[in-house]
């Protein structure tokens, strides 16, 4: 059970009408913030914000001049940002081989990943502003392990694990946390198309109040540049990469090796 009170906090969710982004709209809500919904479906965006008695943009997160003005809508309603949770995503499904479709990849990729790093740049200057905040990031289980389903899911998925791993060791120099959620298949539209494969096959689904709850962990912890793992039956926690490998020196010794503190000593002394 959570003990966050959110009273006074601003929250943005993009892909807040439905599925997992409407369930951390309406928590967040729940915990006192005051939420902004961004989406493409402005029919349930606008019912699910009047819910919550918060605001509803109509954005299309692959297109960055409308995060900029999904950002500038928040500030003029609420004249600030704490938390954005940047979930808008889709399945792309786009066939490899003769069927392959350039246009839909590049939708797929737009939306995925561009989004989120559209959405990252977007909301940095008004996080910088409150002094600091959290920044989560939905990407998904595609994200950490091969998914033969869906390759193009998997590529925008884990771009966006290593986007969050690595920028939020960045970030949270300055007292912005971002982290990422992968969650295994989730009770949502989204899954519709497999639905019934995955029943046949015995697999689980989430229920989006569960997926929500990693949210709201996250919230809660001091972590950045995690990768939280939600999968049925399991309680969810920063995702245990394996150590990449160092350089070894010609007689078989380690080397020193590029990692993030050092890195960070090549930024700050150029
Ligand atoms: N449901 C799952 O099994 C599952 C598992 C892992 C990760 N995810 C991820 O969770 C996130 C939410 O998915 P969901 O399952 O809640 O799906 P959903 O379809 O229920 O909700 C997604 C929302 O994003 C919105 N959206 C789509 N394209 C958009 C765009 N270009 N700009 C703004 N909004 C847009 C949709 O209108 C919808 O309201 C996605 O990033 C998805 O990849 C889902």
């Amino acid at each position: 059970m959570t003990t966050l009170d959110l009273t006074g906090k601003s929250a943005l969710v993009t892909g807040g009408a439905a599925g997992i982004g409407e369930g951390v709209a309406r928590r967040l809500a729940g915990l006192g913030a005051s939420v902004t919904v961004a989406d493409v479906d402005e029919e349930r965006g606008r019912s699910v914000a009047a819910d919550i008695d918060g605001q509803f943009i109509s954005t299309d997160v692959a297109d960055y001049p409308a995060n900029l003005a999904m950002v500038q809508a928040v500030l003029a309603a609420y004249g600030a940002l704490d938390i954005a949770v940047l979930n808008a995503g889709i399945i792309s499904s786009v066939a490899m081989g003769a069927d392959f479709d350039p246009v839909q990849y590049r939708r797929a990729m737009g939306i995925n990943l561009d989004g989120v790093v559209f959405g990252i740049n977007a909301v940095l200057p008004a996080l910088r502003e409150s002094g600091g905040g959290d920044i989560v990031v939905t990407a998904s289980m595609a994200g950490i392990a091969p998914t033969p389903l869906d390759p193009v899911y998997a590529a925008n998925k884990t771009g966006v694990v290593g986007l969050v791993r690595s920028f939020g060791l960045a970030s949270v120099h300055e007292g912005i946390r971002t982290n990422v959620v992968c969650p295994a298949f989730a009770d949502t539209q989204l899954v519709a198309p497999i639905r019934a494969g995955l029943e046949d096959a015995g697999v689980p689904l989430l229920s989006v109040a569960t997926v929500v709850d990693t949210y709201l962990a996250v919230l809660e912890s001091s972590s950045s540049g995690e990768c939280w793992f939600v999968q049925p039956g399991r309680p969810s926690e920063p995702f245990a990469f394996r150590r990449a490998p160092g350089p070894r020196t010609a007689d078989g010794s380690s080397a020193a090796a590029a990692d993030p503190a050092t890195q960070r000593r090549i930024v700050e002394n150029g």
